[in-house]
């Protein structure tokens, strides 16, 4: 049974969905974030400002996808790091989906620097979740050209076309582990 968390606008949460894996839970950083409307599950969200810290809101959140059956986490456009509050909770159960060639360009602008430091060729990483900044093994990984004339639009849209792909496939093995 797999939790996915998110922040934005959920397109790899729909490429799980579409993909017919069996996600019972969608819990997110923001009340506002477009994700959520897109699961017919339970979903939820955990502010920061509702919590007196980072480990209280995580410990919240592990609360409730255990409460849902959750026993795989799938980050999947989540903006926020991972306190150990929620990390010890599934150990070794945590992925994440993010557009570069980890361990090359992790953080929460990796598109827009990776055009800025003219680089001809980008990706798609999927990798285990660890506390550092998307620093975990790498699962999975494919490559992605960037071409000339590439805004940062035009080149994450690329790179997401991939990720719809690859998060469910690496999903897919781990479930059936
Ligand atoms: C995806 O490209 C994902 O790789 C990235 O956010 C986007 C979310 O899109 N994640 C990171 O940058 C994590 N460091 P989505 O909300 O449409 O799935």
């Amino acid at each position: 049974m797999i939790g996915v968390l998110v922040s934005g606008e959920g397109t790899n949460l729909q490429a799980l969905l579409d993909a017919g894996l069996p996600v019972v839970a969608v819990a997110s950083n923001r009340f506002a974030a477009p994700a959520l409307t897109r699961a017919s599950c339970a979903t939820a969200a955990f502010e920061l400002t509702d919590f007196p810290d980072r480990a209280a809101r995580d410990a919240a959140m592990a609360d409730w996808l255990e409460q849902q059956g959750v026993r795989l986490v799938v980050l999947a456009g989540y903006m926020h790091l991972l306190t150990p509050a929620f990390l010890d909770r599934f150990p070794d159960a945590v992925v994440n989906v993010h557009p570069s060639l980890l361990p090359e360009f992790p953080g929460a602008h990796a598109v827009e620097e990776q055009l800025a430091a003219g680089v001809g060729e980008s990706g798609a990483t999927v990798h285990l979740v660890d506390e550092g900044v998307d620093s975990g093994a790498v699962l999975a990984q494919e490559r992605v050209p960037v071409l000339a004339g590439d805004t940062a639009e035009t080149l994450h849209e690329r790179i997401k076309s991939v990720e719809h792909r690859l998060l469910p496939e690496v999903v897919r093995e781990l479930c059936a582990r």
